[in-house]
C-alpha cells in the first residue's frame, strides 16, 4: 500500500509559497494551500490537481493561533497526515527608518511573519510528534543575516532563523527536521510592485550580485523541496541562503570603500 504523502504551504497562493506547493506536487504531495488570498490560493489548488494530485486551498490568517489550529485540525481529517510544512505567508514591506516606522504596520508584520510563522509550526509539529515524522521548512532571508533598512521585516526574519534553530533542537529528537531557506530577491508581486513604482532598480540589483542572474520562485522551490525530501535526512536547524552571492559580494564589494576592480 502507497502512503499517501501531504504537505502543506502558508502563503501559497502566490509568489514563493505557490512554486513550493507545485514543486511539492511534483515530488507526489498532495498540497494543502493555507492563505489569504482566495482567488490565488484556489488558482494554484486548481492548477495542481490538473496536473493528477489532490490539492485543496485553506482560508487562514496566520497571525490568528486559533484559526491556524483549527485549520491543522481540518486538513489532517479532510487530507490526511501533514508529513511537510512549508512558512511562506508573510507580508513584505517597503524600506523606512526605525524613528519613523509605521508602528501599527510594524506591529501587524511582526504577528503575520512571526507569529504566523510560531503558530503554523506549533500547530502541524504537535501532529508530526506522536508520528515520530516530518520535515519544516520556513521561509528566512537574506535578511537574517545583514542589517537592512525595513526595520519590521529585518528583525523579524532573524527571529524567525533562531526559531528554526529552537525547533530543530526540540524536535529532533522526534525526527523532525525543521530548517530554513533565505532568498535574496525574488520577483514575486511584491518586488514587481516595487519596480513598477519605481522604488526598485532591478539593474542595480542585479549588481550587488555575484552571480549574473536572480533566482526565481522556483529555484527557491527546488532548495524547499530537498530541504523536505529524504536526501537532506541529516540536515537540520541550517538556514540555506539562496542568494545568487549576495551575501558574499555586499562585504566584499564594501571592502575599504570599494575595491577597484570591482569599479
Ligand atoms: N520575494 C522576495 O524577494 C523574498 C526574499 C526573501 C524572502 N522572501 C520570503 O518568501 C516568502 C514568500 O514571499 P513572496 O515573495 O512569495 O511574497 P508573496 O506576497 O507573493 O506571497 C506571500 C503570500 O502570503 C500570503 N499572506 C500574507 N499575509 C497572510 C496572512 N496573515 N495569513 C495567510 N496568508 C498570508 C499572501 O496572501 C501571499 O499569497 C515570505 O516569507 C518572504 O518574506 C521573499
Amino acid at each position: 500500500m502507497t502512503t499517501r504523502k501531504v504537505a502543506a504551504v502558508t502563503g501559497g497562493a502566490s509568489g514563493i509559497g505557490a512554486a513550493a506547493a507545485q514543486r511539492l506536487a511534483a515530488d507526489g504531495y498532495d498540497i494543502a494551500i493555507i492563505d489569504m488570498n482566495a482567488q490565488g490560493g484556489e488558482a494554484n489548488a486548481k492548477a495542481i490537481a490538473g496536473r493528477g494530485r489532490n490539492a485543496k486551498f485553506y482560508t487562514c490568517d496566520v497571525s490568528d493561533a486559533k484559526a491556524v489550529e483549527t485549520i491543522a485540525e481540518t486538513i489532517e481529517k479532510e487530507m490526511g497526515p501533514v508529513g511537510v510544512l512549508v512558512t511562506a505567508a508573510a507580508l513584505i514591506p517597503n524600506t523606512e527608518s526605525v524613528l519613523d516606522m509605521d508602528m501599527p504596520a510594524h506591529d501587524r508584520m511582526w504577528k503575520v511573519n512571526y507569529n504566523g510563522t510560531l503558530y503554523s509550526c506549533q500547530s502541524f509539529a504537535r501532529r508530526m510528534v506522536p508520528r515520530a515524522k516530518g520535515a519544516i521548512v520556513t521561509l528566512g532571508s537574506i535578511n537574517s543575516r545583514m542589517p537592512l533598512p525595513l526595520p519590521a521585516y529585518n528583525p523579524g526574519k532573524v527571529a524567525i532563523e533562531r526559531l528554526t534553530q529552537l525547533l530543530a533542537v526540540e524536535l529532533g529528537r522526534h525526527s523532525i527536521r525543521v530548517n530554513s531557506v533565505a532568498p535574496t530577491y525574488v520577483m514575486t508581486p511584491p518586488l514587481r510592485q516595487k519596480v513598477a513604482d519605481g522604488q526598485r532598480d532591478m539593474g542595480k540589483i542585479m549588481g550587488v550580485h555575484a552571480l549574473p542572474y536572480l533566482p526565481e520562485p522556483t529555484d527557491i522551490a527546488d532548495a524547499i523541496a530537498f530541504l523536505a525530501s529524504d536526501q537532506a535526512r541529516a540536515i537540520t536547524g541550517i538556514l540555506l541562503p539562496v542568494d545568487s552571492g549576495w551575501l558574499s559580494a555586499v562585504p566584499y564589494r564594501t571592502y575599504a570603500g570599494g575595491v577597484p576592480w570591482e569599479e
